[in-house]
């Protein structure tokens, strides 16, 4: 795999590229694939899941072999960047094998991973080592209680370990995400970027998504838009707006006096779906052609009945972008109408 340290300047690859290349319905080039390799997870933030979840049986979930043959089947179709997801990634047994064959394959130009980091102490050095280029690491609040009033279960020390287990492995692009809440943590913007900014790290505030039934709050009375977000910043920074990409939705702003790039990602007050690259694999093998919508192709039936031949696979792959439809109808007036968790979407 090519890795680069600037992701923002991301050569092409040198040697012209002959993969046939996905493209949807509306001419968008599909080159990025979301893999979710588990719905379950450590924590239990509010805005994610509800108390009591029911997560899928182990044995319905795709085998780390099937995942990695999924993947490589999107990758020999044109795919380029990878994130693993979950859930928590790093609770799946054996989950390094994964990133250490997808770590070897020479067109995937980027190999990333979406953690809450509770893991990394154990996992970065190695993750490293496999060729993963960048991390993203979940951080809502720097306040030991409201940490966990926001987890439910979690403690930030562990969290603040992992941020540093990853800096100290080498990677050099460490992203926070920060999901913000109105009345829970949507004045903490600042010490976020404060510490974002002391470490060196690029920091993204999410909106909220209403995505599967939540019980601690109403999606409508907790929603802060990144424009109040950006207000609050701007009282203490000043922010330049940029047209630099990670790959992903974010919209980026630099500061004069740091290389930390703060983010927003909002799909609410600024939906990108015109620009999405993107489709996503759930642990269960099903293929969501779309964060808000659920269409889908599953992919562990064709993976199962075609155990030596990945012809059905490439098919039921191309097909499958004749179904992405055009974006989300995220509404945070009405219940849900996605039922889907985002721990089963992976983000
Ligand atoms: P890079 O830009 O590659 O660094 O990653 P990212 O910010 O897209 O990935 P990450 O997994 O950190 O996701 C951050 C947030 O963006 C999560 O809340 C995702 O659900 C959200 N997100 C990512 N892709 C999409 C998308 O296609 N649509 C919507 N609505 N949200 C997305
Ligand atoms: N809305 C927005 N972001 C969410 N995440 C999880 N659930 C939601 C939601 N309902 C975020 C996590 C993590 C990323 C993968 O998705 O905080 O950073
Ligand atoms: Fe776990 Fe991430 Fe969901 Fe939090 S947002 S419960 S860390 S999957």
């Amino acid at each position: 795999m090519q890795t680069t340290n600037n992701p923002f300047s991301t050569p092409h690859s040198q040697v012209s590229d002959t993969r046939p290349g996905l493209v949807d319905r509306f001419g968008r080039s599909v080159s990025y694939l979301r893999i979710s390799v588990t719905d379950r997870c450590d924590l239990r933030c509010v805005y994610c899941m509800s108390e009591n979840m029911q997560f899928v049986p182990r044995s319905q979930l795709l085998t780390l072999e099937e995942i990695v043959r999924v993947a490589k089947t999107f990758v020999a179709l044109g795919v380029n960047r990878i994130r693993i997801t979950g859930g928590e990634p790093l609770t799946r047994s054996n989950i390094m094998k994964v990133f250490r064959e997808l770590g070897e394959l020479d067109d995937l130009k980027d190999l990333t991973l979406t953690t809450n980091g509770t893991q990394l102490t154990k996992h970065a050095r190695a993750l490293h080592e496999a060729g993963v280029s960048r991390i993203n690491i979940s951080l809502d609040s720097l306040r030991p209680d409201r940490f966990r009033r926001i987890t439910r279960v979690g403690q930030l020390d562990k969290t603040l370990a992992g941020i540093d287990a990853a800096l100290d492995a080498g990677f050099n692009k460490v992203k926070i995400n920060a999901v913000m809440l109105k009345h829970i943590n949507h004045d903490e913007a600042v010490d976020l970027v404060e510490f974002a900014r002391r470490r060196g790290l690029d920091i993204s505030f999410i909106e909220e998504m209403p995505l599967g039934l939540i019980d601690d709050h109403l999606r409508v009375d907790t929603y802060y838009s990144s424009n109040n977000i950006l207000a609050d910043l701007r009282r203490r920074y000043e922010l330049i707006a940029t047209t630099e990409k990670t790959g992903g939705p974010a919209r980026y702003y630099r500061m004069s006096d740091s290389n930390s790039r703060v983010g927003f990602i909002s799909p609410h007050s600024h939906n990108f779906c015109d620009s999405c690259n993107r489709v996503r694999l759930t642990a269960e093998g099903l293929l969501l052609l779309c964060l808000g919508q659920e269409h889908s192709v599953d992919l562990r039936r064709v993976v199962r009945a075609n155990p030596a031949d990945d012809e059905a696979l490439r098919n039921a792959i191309v097909q499958s972008m004749q179904l992405k439809p055009k974006g989300h109808n995220f509404d945070l007036n009405t219940r849900e109408v996605i039922l889907r968790h985002m721990n089963v979407t992976g983000g």
